[in-house]
């Protein structure tokens, strides 16, 4: 059978944690890229992965390099390079010098693995992904954001907490932006079918929404640096899908026009937001729309509209990607 090939630029928290994840689920090999100051951190990372696979009964091969050469050919590549947060920085700090970074990662991309599927997670999130998709040139089924995946799964692991059952019976959506105003579903969530309303009062569903928001803020503020283990998980989540083709439905940073009203007849003009997205060897093969609630549209146009500054930011600051 045919190995898939996932590459995973910058090595640090996150991007080593996606390989940790990569190589348990043996879903191919993998390359994980740093800057040359930092290749011997993605060579050590590598190698001590490497090293678990006799132990974990995987047989990836995992290289660590600074050279893009050893990207080509890749299935999926996924952006985690780009610096965190710091206590206090909201994502939206990071504009300014991660949008340097991921223009520059892009370049190397789109030269090296020119049919590969990209998901970002550099942050902010929402304009990150718009560079990529800008910069590569890819086609937008191609260019993927990782927000959703770990925003749902907090808001579901603290509903969990609170009911005390298992965050495997939980099924919701979160979509919007990846920022403290992305869109609770209260209606769509439910605990094996039953609506969460009937188990839980308006409040506690509410303080579930919220802290899901603040979900990133709240380890910062205790780590000093962000969360990794859920963003990779998440990210690894969406590789799986693609990898395995599993046409999965996971709430993804995808490109949208028409759809829930994000730049409706704008052709080229869409922007990248937080949908359910069909997530498979096509990469977004589809995104499912659905009627909104007056009070659910109310949030996500308030989320758009976030999104939509965040990019004439970058817009602003780097004029060649308007
Ligand atoms: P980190 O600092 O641990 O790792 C970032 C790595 O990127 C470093 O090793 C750095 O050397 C590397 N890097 C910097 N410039 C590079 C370049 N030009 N080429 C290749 N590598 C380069 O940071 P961490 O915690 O892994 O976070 C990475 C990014 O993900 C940050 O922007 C963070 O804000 C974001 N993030 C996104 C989340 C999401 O859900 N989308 C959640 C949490 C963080
Ligand atoms: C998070 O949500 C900071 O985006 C990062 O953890």
């Amino acid at each position: 059978m045919r190995r898939s090939k996932i590459s995973i630029i910058g090595a640090g928290n996150i991007g080593g944690t996606c390989a940790h994840w990569a190589a348990a689920k043996e879903l191919g090999d993998i390359v994980l890229l740093d800057i040359p100051e930092k290749e011997g951190v993605a060579k050590g990372k590598a190698l001590d992965l490497a090293c678990c696979g006799p132990i974990e009964n995987f047989d990836s091969r995992i290289i660590g390099t600074s050279d893009y050469k050893d990207i080509a050919g890749s299935e999926v590549v996924v952006i985690t390079a780009g610096l965190p947060r710091k206590p206090g920085m909201s994502r939206d700090d990071l504009v300014q010098v991660n949008t340097g970074i991921v223009k520059s990662v892009s370049e190397k991309v789109k030269e090296y693995a020119p049919n590969s599927i990209v998901i970002v997670v550099s942050n902010p999130l929402d304009a990150m992904v718009y560079v990529a998709w800008k910069v590569t040139g890819f086609p937008a089924n191609r260019v993927i954001g990782q927000a959703g995946a770990l925003d749902v799964a907090r808001y579901k692991t603290f509903l969990a907490m609170e009911l005390g059952v298992s965050v495997e019976d939980i099924q919701g959506l979160l979509l919007g932006g990846h920022g403290d105003d992305m869109v609770p579903l209260p209606r769509l969530t439910s605990v094996n079918g039953i609506p969460i309303s009937d188990l839980l009062p308006a409040e506690k569903i509410n303080a579930a929404v919220e802290r899901a928001k603040v979900g990133g803020g709240e380890i910062v503020k205790l780590m000093g640096t962000s969360a990794f283990y859920a963003p990779a998980s998440g990210t690894i989540d969406m590789v799986e899908a693609i990898v395995r083709d599993k046409k999965r439905i996971i709430p993804s940073a995808a490109y949208c026009e028409d759809e829930f009203g994000v730049a409706p007849g704008q052709k080229g003009k869409g922007y990248f937001v937080g949908v359910p997205a069909v997530l498979g060897a096509g990469g977004v093969e589809k995104i499912l729309s659905f009627k909104m609630d007056a009070t659910e549209k109310k949030f996500m146009d308030e989320s758009i509209s976030h999104v939509k500054d965040l990019v004439g930011v970058v817009r602003k600051q780097f004029p060649e990607l308007a």
